[in-house]
């Protein structure tokens, strides 16, 4: 068994990588650029181009690999059908892929394209509907909670059922090691418990012994700040559509099913807040 992780840099595939080499698995690190990465992760890892808006990269991508954890990245023209085909081709025998939840409810997103072209390539697969990650919050929000102790995010005061990014790696990993088992199986993963931001920033405060407030800005006072730092308009646009059903009070939904698949709980916030500690201070 060797697998194929995507994503390698990113929040998601970082946590693949740091499961599957726990469990001593063989893998295949896919990043755009091999020279930077080798330089700064070094040469405990196999490296391997790939990117998805470049089809040339990807027959060097699926080259002795048998699963693939795939992950949807941002950016344009990416070519996830000749990609899969290929995949097909080289007898991939099954796909983690990393989606959204509540996605069947959302045909004009991509993760809704992605699950009905992965099915239609009749590759065996788990589909991951992840709830909102907690690591969001030691990624686009880490700047202004460490530089104003602020959580600045145009949320409202709805509730969202965040999830531990390394609950889902787990879920995708043991997915691919025991993909009999979970072929064709499509999981919701999220926390235990739906939180609003608030009760965020208190979790935050109690834990980082620093007062960390949400400011609960409207998405024009959110737009205006951004723009006025120099934030992309297009990144800015992304933050606000994720955060807004949360706004709508549309996030709050707790699945089991990380318990149901691990027997374990899934990773709590306190937990995550601790572990983390140092990317705040
Ligand atoms: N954030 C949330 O709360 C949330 C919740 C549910 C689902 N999701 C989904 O999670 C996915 C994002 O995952 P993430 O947050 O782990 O990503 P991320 O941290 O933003 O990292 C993006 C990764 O994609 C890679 N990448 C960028 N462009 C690429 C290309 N053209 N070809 C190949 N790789 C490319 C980057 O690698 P380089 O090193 O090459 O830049 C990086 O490793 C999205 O599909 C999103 O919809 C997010």
């Amino acid at each position: 068994m060797k697998i194929l992780v995507t994503g390698f840099t990113g929040k998601i595939g970082s946590q693949v990588t740091n499961y599957l080499k726990e469990k001593d698995i063989s893998m295949l690190c896919a990043v755009r650029n091999v020279e930077k990465a080798t330089a700064t992760f070094g040469d405990g890892y196999e490296f391997v181009s790939l990117d998805f808006s470049d089809p040339s990269t990807f027959d060097g991508a699926l080259e002795n690999v048998d699963r693939i954890f795939l992950m949807y990245p941002p950016g344009e023209h990416l070519q996830f059908d000749i990609f899969l085909k290929k995949a097909k081709d080289k007898g991939i025998k099954h796909i983690a892929y990393l989606s959204l939840k509540d996605v069947q409810f959302m045909p004009f997103i991509h993760h809704y394209k992605m699950e009905k072209l992965i099915k239609s390539s009749q590759i065996p697969y788990t589909f991951i509907r992840a709830g909102y990650f907690m690591q969001n919050l030691n990624d686009f929000l880490c700047k202004e909670i460490k530089e104003r102790q602020r959580i600045f995010v145009p949320a409202g005061k709805g509730k969202t059922s965040f999830v531990d990014t390394r609950d889902l790696a787990e879920i995708a990993a043991v997915s691919l090691i025991e993909s009999v088992k979970h072929k064709n199986k499509i999981y919701v993963i999220t926390g235990n418990e739906a939180l609003d931001f608030f009760d965020v920033a208190k979790i935050m405060t109690d834990v980082l012994g620093i007062k960390i407030e949400y400011t609960n800005p409207s998405i024009k006072e959110f737009k205006e700040f951004m723009k006025k730092v120099g934030e992309d308009e297009e990144f800015v646009n992304v933050v606000v559509g994720i955060h807004i059903p949360t706004k709508l009070g549309l996030a709050k939904g707790i699945q089991h099913d990380y318990e149901k698949v691990t027997g374990k709980m899934p990773t709590n916030i306190q937990k995550y807040v601790e572990d983390f500690k140092e990317n705040w201070i």
